[in-house]
């Protein structure tokens, strides 16, 4: 009996693990949890903050979670040059992993974390 009942928890404890990994692929492309703080602020404040400054005059203020969220399907043509204008200005386009990352958090909801 009680190698049955360990034998039986080992098949439960398994099933378990193997639905959890399984369950993490949804989005080959956006697996892991994006974070605006650690991932999203930092690629816009290095490559967008020192033109979209507060009180710039290109229309488009990139310096917090409320102004990038509102913006985000803007910022995602521009970094593609699709629809809009290629940033940033005078180029190069940024890395395709930072792209997709910004597309991540877009679709994970925008989250201010
Ligand atoms: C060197 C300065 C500079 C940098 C760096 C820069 N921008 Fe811009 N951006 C501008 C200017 C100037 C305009 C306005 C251009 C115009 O109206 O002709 C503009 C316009 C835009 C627009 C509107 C484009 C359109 O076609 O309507 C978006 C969106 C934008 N920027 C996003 C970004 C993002 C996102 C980044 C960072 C990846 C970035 N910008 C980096 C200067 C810059």
């Amino acid at each position: 009996m009680k190698f049955l009942a360990s034998l039986s928890i080992c098949i439960l404890l398994f099933s378990c693990t193997k639905d959890k990994v399984a369950g993490t692929i949804v989005d080959p492309n956006c697996t892991d949890s994006v974070s605006f703080s650690t991932d999203i602020w930092p690629i816009i404040e290095q490559n967008c903050t020192s033109c979209h400054n507060v009180g710039n005059t290109t229309g488009y203020t990139l310096t917090n979670h409320t102004t990038i969220s509102s913006n985000a399907s803007a910022i995602i043509g521009s970094m593609k040059g699709s629809g809009f204008q290629l940033m940033p200005q005078g180029g190069p386009a940024l890395a395709d992993s930072l792209v997709q990352r910004f597309q991540c958090w877009v679709s994970q909801g925008k989250k201010n974390n």
